[in-house]
């Protein structure tokens, strides 16, 4: 048995070590471009992180599984047969740091026991840290953060994000249509990651997106011992474990939860009409 302590630390070693190679490579180095599938930017910086972070896991651990964007993204629900899984993004917001923005994260999550227990997002270029071990709150740089108050749709900030495949675009944008009528406003950032590590700590009211295990996993425990709740604005399929499905994720302070919810659920259904 590890400590999560332990654990947690490693895994903010690790971050900040691919947090100074992705600075390196990028203001020192300079980046090559490559796209995965002909459509999903990738530099040698996210291979490099990768690398770094997974090699670093199977040194100290070699019993120890990854599910990992770059080198194992296939690896399917190993957490389901693996007393310990790491879920690796090396770089989440790659667009943005391959276009000099700051809006990006290394994220690390570690299952324990098919649980998400542990949770790093470290922003190297604001040299912001959240972390989160289950059921012992939420932190930005060592200090505990929580959710917005904010009560009201007409007021609330949301973050979404767009998927870099183009096909079936009609219901997303029947989404945005909705919360721009009846929200404040909405961000585009970049970073999933940063995006619930930002409602986590009250910079948005409201996130909803489809992603990648990967780009959540970590922010996800983040913003739930933060006092947002994590669910879904589509049916959850039969079996389906919450803290890892992908799609229609929805998340939000508890207050406007239920009015996103509601929200989401009705311009869904105006697309099947
Ligand atoms: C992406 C970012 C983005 C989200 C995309 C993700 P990547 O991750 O999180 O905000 O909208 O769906 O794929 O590709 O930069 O690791
Ligand atoms: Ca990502
Ligand atoms: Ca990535």
């Amino acid at each position: 048995m590890h400590s999560k302590t332990l654990l947690l630390q490693f895994a903010m070693e690790i971050a900040r070590q691919a947090g100074d190679l992705i600075v390196h490579e990028r203001e020192v180095a300079g980046l090559q471009h490559d796209y995965k599938g002909g459509k999903e930017l990738v530099t040698q910086a996210d291979l490099q992180a990768d690398e770094l972070i997974c090699s670093a896991i199977r040194a100290r651990y070699p019993d120890h599984e990854i599910l990992s964007e770059e080198s194992s993204p296939d690896a399917g629900r190993i957490w389901e047969r693996v007393q310990y899984v790491w879920i690796v993004d090396p770089i989440d917001g790659t667009v943005n740091y391959a276009h000099g923005h700051n809006q990006s994260a290394i994220s690390i999550a570690c299952v324990v026991g098919g649980d998400v227990a542990v949770a790093v997002v470290f922003n190297p270029f604001t040299d912001e840290m959240f972390h989160a071990l289950q059921g012992e709150g939420a932190f930005r740089n060592g200090k505990p953060i929580a959710v917005a108050r904010e009560t009201e749709l007409s007021r609330a900030i949301i973050a979404t994000g767009f998927p870099y495949v183009k096909e079936g675009l009609g219901p997303m944008i029947r989404r945005v249509e909705a919360v721009l009528t009846h929200c404040a406003d909405i961000r585009r950032l970049g970073s999933a990651a940063l995006d619930i590590c930002f409602l986590a700590m009250g910079r948005l009211d409201g996130y909803y997106e489809s992603l990648s295990v990967w780009d959540f996993a970590a922010a996800r425990l983040i913003a739930l011992e933060a006092g947002a709740e994590c669910g879904h604005f589509s049916e959850l399929p039969a079996g389906a474990d919450p803290q890892f499905h992908n799609k229609d994720l929805l998340i939000a302070n508890p207050r406007l939860y239920p009015k996103l919810l509601e929200l989401l659920v009705a311009a869904n259904q105006q697309q099947s009409t």
